[in-house]
């Protein structure tokens, strides 16, 4: 056999392993986690609001939204839900998130034993822990499929609703890159680069009907609960853009990220302070995607639906800026920045990302992709004054670390680490 075909095998059986080992280990989780069926108990409405004597708690109010502008005063929305996309910079936006609910005291609604809420199953709100009907929560922010009219019992009716995106091309490139291994027809791709062979003959390797197919076709119009196979031009499209538009107040864009969390501070009525941000979970060597334009166009032309759906919103974004002020949203977005990279000085050792293996802390070590350490992580400075020094922390610390810390239960998630160390992927 030929070096080229003993790596191919190779690389077959290590999937054929993967997927039995994962297939068993999901099929066991089900078991223990299904979640019990409520019979017969009495749906209690969830309050307006959950927010706890806002005015009272939050004497101060923003001095300088549109809010204000117009004459009115406003204080910090803490009913939210945030459907959180695969592969969006999602985690940087959670780590926001988490800071914001511990500031304010928030509860959260969680999911039990994992990251996410049993996904790709569609959400339902007894998956949440210690969920009862009728329960105040303030915030969802783990990954889901969502579902708008079971989330719409699960929160208060004042809820608002954030979303993010990404462009289409740049996000399959990342999925595949991320969760290519764990959709089976992926592994008889023959060649170095499986993405590119991909692209050039997609109806060879799709099968709609494939294990964990979802993530490489469409996987924004998947997360939103929406059929991602369907043809781009079908009606059934453009109804669930329009969906999507009615039920989300802020849809923001991955590309204008800061522009994004101004947007997100005048709608919410929120500080700049709340926004502050490292970049977490970036991959090695991602800042410029290696798409050629014809891959480019291709990927397009294979996500199509997520396509239509990124223009709409980036075209209502603009109208959004537009409407705040494109001077003022220079200004706001140029003073983000500066305080961003002030507390990069402050927090971050040698100012920037390193790589997994740099990484001196376990506590800030970035959860990695199967059989890669590709995510970049940071080490925090020896001697942070202490008046940052906690800020600096918990801005520094992944998702995983930070769900453990505000009291989530992982085990299945961090059993499943384990197993990956164990065999060395
Ligand atoms: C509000 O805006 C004015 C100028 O427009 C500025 O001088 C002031 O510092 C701002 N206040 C806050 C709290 O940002
Ligand atoms: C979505 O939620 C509603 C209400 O909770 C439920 O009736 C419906 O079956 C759910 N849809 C899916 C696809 O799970
Ligand atoms: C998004 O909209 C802006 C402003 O209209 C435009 O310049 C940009 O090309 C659009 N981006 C995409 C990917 O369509």
């Amino acid at each position: 056999m030929t070096f080229k075909k003993v790596r191919h095998w190779k690389s077959m059986c290590k999937g054929l392993v993967l997927g039995t080992v994962l297939t068993s280990c999901m099929i066991l989780l089900y078991c223990l986690f299904m979640p019990q069926v409520h019979i017969g108990l009495p749906e209690v409405p969830v309050p307006y609001s959950c927010a706890h004597r806002p005015l009272q708690l939050h004497p101060k109010v923003n001095i300088n939204t549109s809010q204000q502008s117009m004459g009115k005063t406003c204080s910090p929305k803490v009913d939210i839900m945030f459907m959180k996309t695969h592969k969006t910079a999602s985690s940087t936006f959670l780590n926001i998130l988490f800071r914001f609910g511990e500031k304010h005291r928030l509860k959260f609604a969680f999911p039990n034993g994992r990251n996410d809420f049993f996904y790709p199953s569609f959400f339902e709100r007894y998956q949440v822990k210690d969920y009862r009907s009728g329960m105040c929560f303030n915030i969802v922010c783990n990954h889901m499929r969502f579902n708008a009219s079971e989330v719409a019992k699960l929160l208060p009716i004042d809820t608002s609703y954030i979303t993010i995106l990404r462009d289409p091309a740049e996000l399959f490139e990342s999925s595949f890159h991320y969760f290519g291994r764990l959709v089976p027809f992926t592994w008889k791709i023959l060649g170095e680069d499986k993405m590119t062979e991909f692209l050039l003959n997609p109806d060879k390797y799709f099968d709609p009907d494939g294990f964990n197919s979802f993530y490489l076709k469409n996987l924004l119009f998947f997360d939103f609960g929406h059929d991602n196979t369907l043809k781009s031009t079908d009606p059934q499209v453009e109804e669930g853009i329009k969906l999507i538009s009615e039920r989300f107040q802020l849809v923001m864009l991955v590309e204008y990220f800061e522009e994004s969390l101004i947007l997100l501070k005048d709608a919410l009525c929120w500080d700049m302070d709340d926004l502050l941000f490292f970049k977490l979970n970036a991959r090695k060597g991602s800042t410029v995607s290696k798409l050629t334009p014809e891959l480019r166009a291709k990927a397009l032309e294979w996500n199509a639906i997520d396509w239509k759906l990124y223009q709409h919103f980036n075209n209502t974004f603009w109208i959004k800026v537009a409407r705040y002020g494109r001077q003022r949203m220079a200004q706001d977005v140029a003073e983000l920045r500066r305080r961003n990279e002030e507390m990069a000085n402050i927090c971050i050792e040698d100012g920037h990302a390193v790589e997994a293996g740099s990484i001196h802390e376990t506590a800030l070590q970035p959860w990695q992709p199967l059989g890669e350490k590709s995510i970049m992580g940071y080490n925090l400075k020896n001697n942070v004054d202490t008046v940052y020094k906690k800020l600096c922390r918990k801005m520094l610390t992944p998702e995983i670390q930070y769900l453990t810390e505000l009291g989530v239960n992982l085990w299945i998630t961090k059993l499943w680490g384990h197993v990956r160390d164990i065999i060395n992927w």
